[in-house]
């Protein structure tokens, strides 16, 4: 099992731009993500989702899908059509590092 799943790792590690970090995705979301989405991931329209904690995989996926007009969305479409992978994986890596507790009514 073990010697399945170390190259399914590798090509996993390398599939990411080498110089993505959450850091960098912090600073892209203050300057593009924060109006709509926050800079903590909790949306601030009410048409907007939250972000927070939400997969890397997912939210990269969403993100070339509105980039490459797989998915569409007035707002969205604008945002990502300039973004580059190594900025996509960044932002992606800085709104699943955000921790998120749910509470569920009685
Ligand atoms: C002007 C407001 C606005 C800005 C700025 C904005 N978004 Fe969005 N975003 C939205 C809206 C609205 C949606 C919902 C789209 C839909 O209904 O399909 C959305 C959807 C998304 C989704 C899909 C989430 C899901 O649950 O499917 C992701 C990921 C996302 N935005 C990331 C970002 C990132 C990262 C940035 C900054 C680079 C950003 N957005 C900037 C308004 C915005």
């Amino acid at each position: 099992m073990r010697s399945f799943i170390v190259p399914i790792l590798m090509v996993l590690v390398s599939a990411v731009p080498a110089d993505a970090d959450p850091a960098a995705g912090k600073k892209i979301a203050k300057q593009k993500c924060q109006v709509c989405h926050g800079i903590d991931g909790i949306a601030k329209i009410p048409i907007a989702p939250h972000l927070a904690g939400e997969s890397q995989i997912y939210l990269e996926t969403q993100l070339k899908a509105f980039r490459n007009g797989k998915r569409e969305h007035e707002m969205m479409t604008v945002v990502a059509k300039d973004l580059k992978d190594n900025e996509i994986t960044s932002l992606a890596q800085w709104y699943n590092s955000i921790q998120i507790t749910a509470t569920v009514p009685e």
